[in-house]
């Protein structure tokens, strides 16, 4: 017989079965529920496997891994070999491509080869000595130590303080969670958030990780489509043709990744009035060239906020962000990160409280090169032919359209890593409304930038 329970599958072995080997598997087969060819392609990468036990002629799998034996005139002499079973929700998520990409340039690098990178979504400059100093001297005295979960008071004054400032809203420490970057924080909000099946709205293109962070924790991302000829932005009705009884959230990213576009405020007034509450990604605030960027906390307090420490202060590698909440979701979101993270680092946090209080030159330093590096990657690429609707005015980054190209933009992009040398991102990356697209990032010199081009070009010429 062949039973599951809450942790061991098991089949029952009889003493037939123990002997010869084929029909041994024939048995785990059954007991598995796999094919035999599916047995015989994962006898390759088997891995000295262990958690199996006999108790009274029964075999004890465990559930969570394939298993499959070799086995020999009894039981004392049966050999294990086991590859662990990967969850449907591991197995399901997508690669994040910008990364396979960097990956691959990385190794052609390693190899000797001069790779030019317009991919990567992360600056180019050094975190401003401000921000290490304030490291370096919290080492020196000793704060390196658990924090409290929620994270450093100092730090969690110091955001509501520069929210006040920089919109004019009012936020309390108790509604800030200090996190290790922007994306365990985007976690904290959906597992808070989601029961199984329900929907959150998210614009598509939209950033590459967003539907993954919401299927692994049961969600439903819901995509609306967003357009080159209208900036890529949202239209409320657009919006609410997708709202649905399970829809728990609409998402917004403004500036976006990959778009580098902003919502203008009546948009942003629009969505807010729907009555959802708005996840709002704030992670680009801070780098915009032309009008202002906007918090979703000027419109509305049904809202969470997301953003960090990336982008603005070029500080990718310290993995530092944060996010508001109302007050009835902090405790619940408080007990995840207990569990899961604990705290995030503590002498990074006393950088984060030196960038927001310390850093605005350098920021105004950066956004001044990023700006001058925008137009000339916008003006260069109209005139390589991938036209741009309209100019994007916030983050790095910029959509090129390669829809004349009678190729797929994953093979274009691995295409031009191979023979230009140069890394850009693949629209499919950001949603099936962004194929057609490549998305390239001007977080690298004004250098780099021209001779990646160049390069493109000529390999644009030869297609
Ligand atoms: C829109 C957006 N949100 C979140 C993140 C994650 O950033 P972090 O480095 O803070 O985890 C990124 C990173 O590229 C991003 O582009």
């Amino acid at each position: 017989m062949v039973f599951t329970n809450k942790s061991w599958r098991s089949g029952r072995i009889d003493s037939n079965c123990l002997s010869p080997k084929g029909e041994f598997w024939n048995r785990l087969e059954q007991a598995l529920d796999l094919s035999k060819s599916t047995l015989d392609k994962r006898k390759s990468v088997y891995a000295v496997g262990y958690k199996l036990k006999y108790e009274r002629g029964n075999i004890f799998l465990n559930r969570r891994r394939f298993l499959t034996t070799c086995c020999g005139e009894s039981q004392s002499k049966t050999e294990l070999l086991e590859e662990p079973m990967i969850s449907r929700r591991t197995s399901e998520i997508s690669p994040f491509i910008v990364m396979d990409v960097l990956e691959k340039a990385q190794e052609m690098e390693r190899a000797g080869e001069d790779v030019i990178h317009l991919e990567v979504g992360e600056p180019d400059f050094d975190t401003p000595l401000c921000i290490k100093e304030a490291c370096d001297r919290a080492i020196k005295d000793g704060k390196t130590h658990y924090t409290h979960s929620l994270g450093l008071f100092e730090l969690r004054e110091a955001i509501c303080e520069y929210y006040f400032t920089k919109y004019d809203v009012t936020v309390s420490p108790d509604q800030v969670i200090v996190t290790s970057g922007t994306s365990p924080a985007l976690f904290l909000i959906f597992s808070a958030m989601l029961e199984k099946g329900d929907e959150v709205i998210i614009s598509d293109p939209h950033y590459a990780c967003y539907p993954n962070f919401i299927s692994i924790l049961d969600g439903v991302p819901v995509s609306v489509n967003v357009y080159e000829e209208e900036g890529f932005q949202y239209t409320s009705q657009a919006i609410e043709e997708k709202i649905g009884a399970g829809t728990k959230a609409i998402m917004i990213n403004s500036p976006s990744n990959p778009t580098g576009n902003l919502l203008d405020k009546e948009r942003i007034t629009e969505i807010a009035s729907i009555g959802l509450p708005v996840i709002s990604d704030e992670i680009y605030h801070g780098l915009v060239y032309e009008d202002s960027e906007h918090s979703i906390l000027e419109f509305t307090d049904n809202a969470f906020v997301l953003n960090g420490f990336s982008k603005q202060f070029a500080m990718t590698g310290w993995r530092l962000g944060y996010l508001i909440a109302p007050e009835e979701y902090i405790r619940p979101m408080q007990k995840v990160q207990q569990n899961l993270f604990i705290s995030a680092n503590s002498f990074v946090q006393w950088g984060g409280v030196a960038a927001l209080r310390e850093a605005e030159a350098d920021v105004i330093r950066m956004r001044e090169m990023f700006n001058k590096r925008r137009k000339f990657m916008i003006q260069r690429l109209r005139e390589m032919g991938l036209g741009i609707a309209v100019e994007p005015t916030g983050a790095f980054y910029v959509l090129g359209n390669i829809k004349k190209y009678p190729t797929s933009s994953y093979e274009m992009a691995f295409d031009i890593l191979k023979r230009a040398k140069v890394g850009v991102a693949p629209g499919i990356d950001f949603g099936k409304n962004c194929e057609g697209y490549l998305r390239f990032s001007y977080a690298n010199s004004l250098e780099n930038i021209e001779k990646g081009l160049l390069r493109i070009e000529n390999y644009l010429k030869e297609l």
